[in-house]
């Protein structure tokens, strides 16, 4: 079928990791957030029928076997719940922009859905970047700021079907990639990059975001005192991880990360399950450690020296955990 456009469109776009300031975000205060060295590929194809098909590889290969050790593991009904709003998402945009084409999009990633690293947000960017691809009718992989601002609000449009009420934290980070101080459309910066000893530590316990949004949100109108001194301590948290960043003061990064942990159990996001590990890697050596996302179990984000870390896997391996090591990715969206 000869549409006029490129015969398949690919983009890749990746996750995140907060490093601090969630759940306060939601409020407009501010964040400090990465992308990370772990993306979602997308590919899409044209077809005869209209409109909009998604598939990923994901549903297919699941296996309940596997699914503690594999990094990108979502259960099929995660899986189901993402691609259904995914979809719509996709029609809606395609509706709009380009009614007369049908295109299918495969979809794989390498996040877990629920553990806090932006997989739904990393997925909304690789859509609408793929989508603005195919709109535009260029083959040019070269992004231009105004197409990577529309992306990035479109995407947002889509995480926000997903959580509900999203503060666009992980939707910027994966559109723009790198580090960066987020704090409203006006003010948001990347930070100079310093390399940061980050680790991951998975605690296979899936999250829901809109469902822990809720509960801060709830914590919020019955306690709005302490809550807005809890927002007062974590713009200083933020502050202070900038002036930390800068000077490439890991000691002091870590400390304010572990500070923003308790600021996080206060709010009720953290659990036994967690306040155990980051107990353990406090006191195996790590500089830091905190919840990174929604919380609720996911994913536990630990500052170390690398000389720690065999020291941490041994301690949490009865907990059949481990970490693993993850970088900042300067790169957000890419077409290719
Ligand atoms: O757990 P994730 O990857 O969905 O991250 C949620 C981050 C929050 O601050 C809790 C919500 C938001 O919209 O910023």
């Amino acid at each position: 079928m000869d549409v006029g456009y490129k015969p398949q469109v690919g983009a890749s776009a990746p996750g995140k990791v907060i490093i601090f300031g969630e759940h306060f975000v939601v409020y407009n205060n501010q964040a400090i957030v990465a992308a990370i060295n772990r993306r979602c590929f997308g590919r899409a194809d044209f077809i005869k029928n209209l409109g909009v098909q998604i598939a990923s590889s994901l549903e297919r290969n699941y296996n309940p076997q596997t699914a503690r050790d594999a990094a990108a593991t979502i259960d099929v009904r995660s899986n189901t719940e993402l691609l259904e709003p995914l979809t719509i998402f996709c029609k809606n945009i395609l509706g709009e922009y380009a009614p007369e084409i049908g295109i299918k999009i495969f979809i794989k990633s390498e996040l877990a859905v629920g553990v806090g690293l932006g997989s739904s947000a990393a997925s909304c960017v690789t859509l609408a970047g793929i989508l603005k691809s195919i709109i535009r009718h260029s083959s040019s992989k070269e992004i231009s700021s105004i197409d990577r601002q529309w992306i990035y609000e479109k995407a947002l449009d889509g995480e926000q079907m997903i959580h509900n009420k999203s503060s666009g934290v992980d939707c910027y980070v994966s559109t723009y990639g790198g580090l960066v101080h987020f704090a409203g459309p006006t003010r948001t910066r990347t930070i100079e990059n310093q390399p940061l000893p980050l680790f991951l530590i998975n605690t296979h316990r899936r999250h829901e975001t809109s469902e822990l949004v809720s509960h801060v949100r709830r914590f919020r109108g019955n306690k709005s005192k302490r809550f807005n001194a809890l927002m007062n301590e974590a713009t200083a948290i933020c502050s202070s991880g900038i002036k930390a960043i800068a000077k490439g003061s890991l000691e002091e990064i870590g400390l304010l990360m572990t500070e923003n942990h308790k600021l996080l159990r206060e709010i009720g996001v953290s659990n036994s399950e967690i306040e155990k590990i980051i107990g353990i890697c406090v006191r195996c050596g790590s500089l830091g450690a905190k919840i990174t996302g929604a919380g609720g179990g996911g994913s536990i984000l630990v500052l170390a020296r690398p000389e720690t870390i065999p020291v941490l896997n041994a301690a949490i391996e009865g907990l059949d955990l481990c970490s693993e090591s993850i970088e900042i990715a300067n790169k957000g969206l890419i077409i290719d």
